[in-house]
């Protein structure tokens, strides 16, 4: 079942995320004493992130009971400008009082193969060897070119069937990246895509409405198998929908 909500523009989106996150972690804390997120890279998460952690929504979920991952990272240090451990850091985690052991970060200035295999690892012991990863959510943003995650067109990761994590190297950007694979991204409870502006909005057609091409189009590998599928946009991205 794919919900598409439409927003104003890229702050609503973000308070939009923020009351749906906080709705959900409640729900899922009070279900199962726990609540596990994957998060996104990029800038389109910022906003998100930042509302999290201010004064209107910090005191809105138990920290305590909050398990972070993430669904992607770039191979650099976690001080690296281009981390996505390092934006959600400055964005999110020195702001909120979460134990420093449900922070899950990928080692990514490991090699690209040893660092996908300690994530898989990490995984597969939070997640008590089921057969695929259960996020409660899995956050998603999109690129103008229709990946997500670190799925990207033409890559090896968007064929993936049985591991969780790979290294994935992308030719067109020239850079290793680690990212979870399909199966894994799809057996979550929920997955959110959160997507803004107007240079997506072509591209965010072809993916919801286009021909189905996902290795071109990696964004429509996302089908969630008995989850829920959830797409935040604003007005400027989804100004090439029917
Ligand atoms: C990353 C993300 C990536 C991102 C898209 C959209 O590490 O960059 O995982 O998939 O979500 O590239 O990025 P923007 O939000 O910057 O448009």
């Amino acid at each position: 079942m794919t919900d598409i909500r439409i927003f104003p523009n890229a702050e609503a989106v973000a308070r939009a995320a923020a009351n749906w996150l906080v709705e959900t972690a409640k729900a899922a804390i009070t279900d199962t004493g726990r609540f596990s997120i994957a998060l996104s890279g990029g800038s389109t998460p910022k906003l998100l992130y930042a509302l999290l952690a201010s004064p209107d929504y910090v005191d809105q979920i138990d920290w305590s009971k909050v398990h972070l991952f993430w669904g992607d990272e770039r191979c650099v240090p976690p001080n690296h400008p281009d981390s996505s451990y390092r934006m959600a850091n400055e964005t999110l985690i020195e702001h909120i009082p979460i134990p420093s052991h449900n922070v899950y970060r990928v080692q990514a200035e490991l090699n690209p193969e040893t660092a996908s295999s300690h994530y898989e690892t990490t995984l597969r012991t939070f997640f008590a060897d089921a057969d695929l990863p259960r996020f409660d959510v899995m956050l998603l943003g999109m690129g103008d070119d229709g990946h997500t995650a670190s799925l990207f067109p033409g890559t090896i990761a968007l064929v993936e069937t049985e591991r969780w994590v790979v290294a994935n190297y992308v030719d067109k950007l020239g850079v290793w990246r680690i990212t979870l694979t399909p199966p894994a991204i799809n057996h979550a409870r929920h997955i959110a895509f959160l997507v803004t502006g107007a240079n997506k909005a072509t591209r965010l057609r072809d993916v919801l409405h286009g021909e189905r091409q996902p290795i071109v189009l990696p964004s429509q590998l996302i089908r969630p198998k008995d989850g829920k599928l959830l797409w935040l946009v604003d007005e400027t991205a989804a100004a090439s929908l029917d």
